[in-house]
């Protein structure tokens, strides 16, 4: 599957988040190697802090049906720069996705920004220090 049809879908799942503190939506999709796509939005609570992301929904749904490999990920939201995933976010997408994955962070305007998982979680914490 190539980064737009990723980048599609990310845009589909987007309007699929419940935002309605923030008003900011955000979609992910996420590509496990066997070419199975996992979409996630983000949730938002009235208890502010049991929000969760767009990419731990994408993340977490995939694991939950069996993925254990993937290539890549994309996230979209309406914002005009190109959206990274938060902390929380690259600390489980580097575990549970690994380090190799691609993250195609995209802007409003549909350019697309590709780095890898590695890059922007460097010296994760992981099992190795368990
Ligand atoms: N959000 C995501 O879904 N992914 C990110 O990478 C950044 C932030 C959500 C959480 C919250 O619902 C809203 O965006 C504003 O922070």
């Amino acid at each position: 599957m190539s980064n737009n049809e990723l980048i599609k879908l990310s845009i589909e799942a987007k309007d699929l988040a419940r935002a309605k503190y923030s008003n900011f939506h955000v979609g992910a999709a996420l590509l496990a190697k066997n070419g199975k796509v996992y979409k996630g939005a983000n949730i938002e609570n009235a208890s502010y802090g049991l929000t969760i992301c767009a990419e731990r929904t994408a993340a977490f749904t995939a694991v939950l049906n069996g993925e254990t490999e993937f290539s890549a990920i994309a996230i979209s939201s309406d914002a005009e720069d190109f959206i990274p995933p938060c902390g929380a976010c690259r600390q489980v997408l580097a575990e549970l996705c690994g380090k190799d994955l691609d993250v195609i962070m995209t802007n409003k305007s549909g350019e697309q920004k590709v780095v890898k998982m590695n890059d922007l979680l460097p010296y994760a914490f992981d099992e190795n220090f368990l």
